[in-house]
């Protein structure tokens, strides 16, 4: 059974103060609950080394939003995948359209980031989706298999086993215009037979496949009790705690649905 795994993608958001504010209240918030689904909180490079302070001996974890493909060197404003270990990281995003977008990332750059992480125990949420002109000539899975192949490229089936996978239609992110039920489990049923017939079936039935893109309590529910829906990458809506919450009160719910 794959692990649902709601994640909050704090973008460029959030100083120190701001971080205190918003872990304190998640932290007891979720105390001393056992969950089915995991909790990932994204915070800024400046945030991590406090927020995995605060969250220490929780089960909330903490992830990145980017990382280097090296491990140390003359790499100027850079991180490494040993830094982010020594702040207690376990995952991190990897390929999200910003960073494609912005920095001219690429599949390629992408992958060398996916093996690098995972060397060092780090699990890569790994990003992709279309684009609106790509969804409306009718080239979504064209494209969707051309990055899954590309990030997942020359990956071991013991490499896989630590991947989670984000969809994320460009359309949907910080839009407010989110994917149907219906349109991400399409898309995340394509993937997940696409990881099949690139590793084997038990791989892709093992693997967390999110979907991000305008997430809210309102429809998160609706959209996780998709059958290959397996959690959420949330932007906008994580950094608020109420609203956060109740995502993964969503999460939770589909989560023991599914399992009965
Ligand atoms: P959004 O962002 O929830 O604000 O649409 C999602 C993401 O970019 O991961």
């Amino acid at each position: 059974m794959r692990k649902m795994i709601i994640a909050g993608n704090w973008k460029m958001n959030k100083d120190i103060k701001e971080t205190f504010d918003f872990l304190l209240p998640l932290k007891n918030n979720l105390i001393g609950q056992n969950l089915n689904v995991e909790v990932v909180v994204c915070p800024p490079f400046t945030s991590l080394f406090i927020a995995s302070d605060i969250l220490r001996e929780t089960n909330i974890k903490i992830g990145a939003q980017n990382m280097f493909y090296e491990v140390e060197g003359a790499y100027t404003g850079e991180i490494s995948p040993k830094m982010l270990k020594s702040v207690r990281c376990e995952y991190v995003i990897l390929g999200h359209s910003e960073r494609r977008r912005y920095f001219g990332e690429t599949d390629e750059i992408v992958n060398k980031k996916v093996k690098k992480a995972i060397e060092f125990g780090l699990k890569p949420i790994v990003c992709v989706g279309e684009t609106l002109e790509e969804r409306e000539s009718g080239e979504t899975f064209k494209v969707l298999e051309k990055q899954i192949k590309g990030v997942l490229e020359g990956l071991t089936y013991e490499q896989m086993r630590n991947v989670i996978i984000a969809y994320e239609p460009v359309w949907a992110i910080g839009t407010g215009r989110n994917a149907t039920p219906d349109q991400a489990q399409e898309a995340q049923r394509f993937i997940r037979e696409l990881v099949a017939g690139l590793f084997n079936d038990g791989i892709a039935q093992n693997l967390t496949i999110q979907y991000g893109g305008s997430v809210t309590p309102e429809n998160a529910y609706s959209l996780l009790s998709q059958p290959d829906v397996d959690g959420a990458l949330v932007g906008g809506a994580s950094l608020k705690v109420d609203a956060f919450l109740k995502i993964i009160k969503a999460g939770e719910t589909a989560s023991v649905e599914k399992k009965n």
